[in-house]
């Protein structure tokens, strides 16, 4: 077990009547003109902004508006945000959406008090060492950006996608109302249980194996969101399993299934090439990518992937052929992957064959040009980096 700083801090706020607590949770955090922040439409559609903007006007507080963030959200916005924030003298921002709209939020955040272009803060020429308060109504269970301290943005200029991680942007309250996500496509509410499960499983796979309590945690995660998956896709108003979820969303990302071990990560840095190159779902990404990665990582750790496929997928353990045990665990990820629509290849995510020059590009990317490698469960070098992409075409 390694040593580990658990923090926290996000006020939870869940239910179906969280909302209106919202006016006096941004004057406890200290807000006085908030941006709210939003995505495409479907948060104005459901209704959520018009009663956003009712709490606040009710609640003494007040706000501009700026919409319009995309999945895999862009700097361009950011750069939007950040003048409007200076403009309007804002001091707080609400985010309301999912993953992209809180990560767009996050790097507004570390810009307006900076002078230079926040994209510093993403290449790390900048450190920031103070930012606007940020929060969150969630709408999508999916990145766990509610409560992490990550946040990951787009560059157009070159489909650059890159992640920062810093205390600093932790929000500090999330609005969870499971019936928010009732309006969620089941692609969507696939890929973003897909993401949900792989927070924990780029934890779980580590060599520091011998925190049990951790692994049991992270085991009855992943069991339970595999569980109530199929349940709202077949009936997608139903509270109790979308509650579940997500709550299962940040618990998976704010690093209760990773206390005690450094994780992985590589499927993720493998995915943001992919998502930040064909514009596709992050969550759908994962799923074209782990089944690879864990085929040609399998051998540095067998009994991580037997404990695996035993405890997760339900396979019957054959003491005699670990290796096959294994095996047959990423097997049943594969068939769980089709059973909710999750593509478990390349050419199933983009519809079509991707080519070596496109592989090669984004082994240049996810090598930051050949300087690092990538992963801890097994060190890939852009050599490994090549392999998997090439298993998992
Ligand atoms: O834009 P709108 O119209 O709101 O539509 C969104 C969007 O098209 C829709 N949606 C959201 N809530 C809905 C809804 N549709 C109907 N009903 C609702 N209640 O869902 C689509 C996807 O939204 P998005 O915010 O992109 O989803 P997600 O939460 O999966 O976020 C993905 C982004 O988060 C990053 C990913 O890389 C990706 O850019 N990640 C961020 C992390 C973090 N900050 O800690 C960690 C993750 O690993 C991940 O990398
Ligand atoms: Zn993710």
């Amino acid at each position: 077990m390694v040593d580990f700083n658990y923090f926290a801090p996000t006020e939870v706020v869940f239910g179906s009547r969280s909302e209106e607590q919202l006016a006096m949770l941004v004057r406890k955090y200290g807000g006085s003109k908030v941006l709210v922040h939003y995505g495409g439409g479907s948060a104005r559609k459901s209704g959520l902004l018009d009663k956003i903007e009712r709490l606040l006007r009710e609640g003494g507080v007040e706000y501009v508006m700026l919409g319009g963030v995309v999945p895999n959200p862009r700097l361009s916005k950011v750069h939007e945000g950040i003048g409007l924030c200076r403009r309007e003298k804002v001091d707080f921002i609400l985010a309301v959406g999912g993953g992209s709209v809180i990560d767009s939020s996050k790097a507004i955040a570390y810009g307006v008090p900076y002078d230079g272009d926040v994209w510093d803060v993403y290449m790390q020429r900048y450190t920031p060492v103070t930012c606007l308060p940020v929060a969150s109504v969630l709408t999508i269970p999916a990145a766990g950006s509610e409560m992490s301290e990550s946040s990951v943005i787009t560059n157009e200029d070159g489909d650059v996608k890159i992640g920062y991680s810093n205390n600093l942007s932790r929000p500090k309250f999330a609005i969870m109302n499971p019936e928010r996500t009732y309006t969620l496509p089941p692609y969507q509410t696939a890929a973003g249980v897909t993401d949900i499960m792989m927070h924990t499983m780029e934890r779980y796979f580590s060599h520091d194996g011998d925190m049990n309590l951790t692994d049991a945690v992270a085991e009855a995660l992943l069991r339970t969101m595999m569980e109530c998956v199929p349940e709202v896709l077949r009936d997608p108003e139903n509270y109790r399993y979308r509650a579940q979820i997500m709550w299962g969303g940040s618990l998976a990302h704010n690093d209760l299934t990773g206390c005690g071990r450094i994780g992985d990560w590589a499927t993720h840095q493998l995915e943001h090439e992919l998502s930040g190159m064909f514009d596709v779902t992050h969550g759908a990404g994962l799923a074209a990518v782990w089944p690879s990665w864990a085929r040609y990582v399998l051998k540095c750790d067998v009994s991580r992937f037997v404990r695996f496929a035993v405890n997760v997928m339900g396979v019957e353990n054959d003491f005699t052929d670990p290796e096959g045990t294994a095996v047959r665990g990423i097997e049943a990820m594969e068939r769980f992957y089709h059973s909710i629509g999750m593509p478990i290849n390349i050419r199933e995510l983009i519809g079509r064959e991707i080519t070596d020059a496109e592989i090669g590009e984004m082994v240049r990317k996810c090598s930051h040009g050949y300087t690092i490698t990538q992963g801890q469960f097994k060190v890939l070098s852009p050599e490994d980096l090549t392999a998997i992409y090439n298993l998992a075409r």
